[in-house]
């Protein structure tokens, strides 16, 4: 017998076991792959809604959440101490399964203690055949856990005794969840009616998101999850915790409560691993349900059709694999460069460029490397309407960008006073309004969806290099470099980063379609072959520009220069201008 949930849309169940019953949600067509969401510490299922409902509308997965015993409506065991041991939260687990999909093996997915339970009904035997896939998010194996604590304290090199402390520091709580009665009375009293709000403002859960309803009662059963098995098992744990299906790791990078060192020896004990990172703080169900809700459905579609698991291996991506990323000016250079590393992380790309045959061919080429999907888009980035279509296509067609990168960009060379004021508007038009009408219009709509993401604007030495020969095109640089440091500080609340790249030399066609300002069509010729040369000889290859920007992403830097040139530059306009402004004066070509 089912009856309506809390959840907008689900059916409710209650499934009897082991003395406790359990409130049991479901979503979507029991017809298709089972997936079973188990929530974490102090939360119910509701924490999931979010990310359930996108799985069952969008994904048009049978979705299925459940009260861990003693939290939401699920009831507690008598007593309490002994009630929430592994072995007994594996045969709930067991037991709702048989009941919502008792043909099919499921695909688990666990935040937090969901997760902390959820290996260990992918280590036992005998779950063996029940579980076709598990998610992890933010709860290790108390096995893994066990072991690496002994591995570290065995071998106690510098670097490892650095990791036990630092996870030890992140562990403070648990050595408070194993006082008697103080965390439940915390919980009850003002830590309980404070948490949304602590919530709130440390990880930017949406306080009227954030499901509330039977906190205090949770977080004190709860507490028994600590107290029942993670001394025991940490102290002996088995030897043999080895998962009997595919998992997907998903490690938030900001975790206050979980070092993402403690994953280094998981490949040990899975032999199908998928990892991803995610720059995020803890409570991800709440703070990225799309990205979670996408790299879920990526991988139980993988696992259905018997396909290998999406991105097994490489750092970049760990990061970037099934992300929406846009670049400009993707036809040619640095920009058509970094599509194909972001394609080669398992990104699904959008190229744009003005030049429609070479956008085309970018995101022809983007496929073949590896990005799950790739679409060319024309647009040019100086027109206002043409980027206002752009991003109205792009968010109705393909959804909103986790990384957008302001590529394209145009080179003008000429001394102030040969500088028209049409040459002005042309090299300000696309270099620095097309970078606006991107972060403008696709920044908008990141900031909107509240669930981060990261702006690339791709400025140039030039920005912090005073120039003769470079007036407009240094000038559009650098307000490209400050409008980016201005966006950083006023993005950083809603988690989207902003950085700036500032290449110097790199071989691309841009020498070949720069404009010379004050000469005629011939000299013009002839100095966009001689520059042609001059970067040729260089040689510095945009590819390596592209491997900066991902890193750069990944980290979350601010300014970044790119080559040998652009980053002694950089020291010197910072510790010593004027040898830049000497050299400046005494040489025309720069
Ligand atoms: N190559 C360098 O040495 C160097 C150094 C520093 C900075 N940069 C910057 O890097 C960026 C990429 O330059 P590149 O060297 O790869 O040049 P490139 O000429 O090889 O590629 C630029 C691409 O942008 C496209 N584009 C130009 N104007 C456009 C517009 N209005 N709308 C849409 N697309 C447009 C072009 O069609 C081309 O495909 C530019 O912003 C440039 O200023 C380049």
């Amino acid at each position: 017998m089912t009856t309506p949930s809390m959840l907008k849309g689900a059916r409710e169940r209650w499934v009897r076991t082991g003395g406790v019953e359990l409130c049991v949600a479901e979503l979507g067509d029991p017809e298709q792959p089972t997936v079973v969401l188990v929530h974490g510490y102090p939360d119910s299922k509701e924490v999931w809604s979010e990310v359930a409902a996108r799985l069952a509308d969008r994904c048009g997965f049978h979705v299925v959440l459940y009260d861990v015993r003693g939290h939401g409506r699920s009831t507690a065991p008598q007593p309490l101490r002994g009630g929430f041991t592994l072995a007994k939260l594996t045969d709930d687990f067991l037991a709702v399964v048989d009941t919502v999909s008792p043909n099919h093996p499921v695909h688990v997915v666990g935040h937090d203690w969901g997760s902390v339970q959820s290996w260990e009904f992918v280590t036992v035997g005998r779950t063996e055949g029940r579980i076709a896939s598990f998610t992890s998010m933010s709860g290790p194996s108390l096995d893994h856990f066990g072991h690496w604590i002994n591995a570290r304290m065995k071998r106690p090199t510098p670097r490892r005794v650095g990791q036990l402390l630092g996870q030890g520091a992140k562990s403070w709580y648990v050595y408070l969840l194993h006082t008697p009665a103080l965390p439940e009375l915390a919980w009850r009293g003002p830590l309980g009616k404070r948490w949304p709000k602590i919530l709130q403002r440390v990880e930017k859960v949406p306080g009227d998101g954030y499901p509330t309803a039977s906190l205090p009662s949770d977080a004190a059963h709860g507490a028994w999850l600590y107290r029942d098995n993670v001394r025991a098992r940490l102290r002996r744990p088995r030897p043999d915790a080895y998962a009997h299906a595919p998992v997907q790791l998903i490690t938030p990078q900001g975790d206050a409560f979980l070092s993402e060192r403690l994953y280094d020896d998981l490949d040990q004990w899975v032999p199908r691993l998928t990892r991803r990172t995610l720059p995020a703080k803890h409570w991800i169900p709440r703070t990225r349900p799309d990205q979670l809700a996408a790299w879920i459905e990526e991988f139980v579609t993988a696992v259905e059709g018997g396909r290998p698991e999406p991105a097994a291996t490489g750092r970049h991506a760990e990061r970037f694999g099934g992300q929406l990323v846009l670049v400009t000016g993707a036809g040619s250079g640095i920009g058509r460069a970094t599509a194909f590393a972001f394609a080669e992380a398992g990104a699904r790309v959008v190229a744009v460029d003005r030049d429609a045959e070479a956008a085309t061919r970018t995101a022809e080429l983007s496929r073949l490397i590896g990005a799950p999907e790739a679409w060319a888009e024309t647009a040019d980035v100086s027109d206002e309407q043409a980027m206002e279509k752009l991003a109205e296509k792009v968010h109705r067609a393909y959804g909103v960008l986790d990384v957008l990168v302001n590529n394209a960009g145009i080179g003008l060379s000429g001394s102030f006073f040969t500088t028209t004021t049409d040459d002005w508007r042309k090299v300000l038009d696309v270099n620095l309004w097309g970078v606006i009408h991107g972060c403008r219009l696709f920044g908008a709509r990141m900031a909107e969806r509240g669930q981060g993401g990261h702006i690339v604007n791709i400025a140039s030495a030039a920005a912090y290099q005073p120039s003769r020969a470079l007036p407009a095109y240094s000038t559009s640089k650098a307000a490209v470099l400050m409008l980016s440091e201005c966006l950083r500080a006023e993005l950083a609340s809603q988690d989207i980063g902003v950085t700036a790249i500032c290449p110097g030399l790199v071989n691309t066609n841009i020498t070949s379609t720069a404009r010379f300002t004050g000469v005629d069509e011939t000299e013009e010729r002839r100095r966009q072959k001689h520059s042609a040369r001059l970067y040729s000889l260089r040689n510095y290859p945009p590819e390596k520009v592209a491997g900066a920007i991902l890193d750069a992403v990944t980290h979350n830097r601010a300014v970044v220069p790119v080559t040998p040139e652009a980053r002694g530059a950089h020291l010197l306009s910072r510790f010593m201008p004027g040898v830049l402004r000497g050299i400046a004066r005494v040489n025309p070509k720069l």
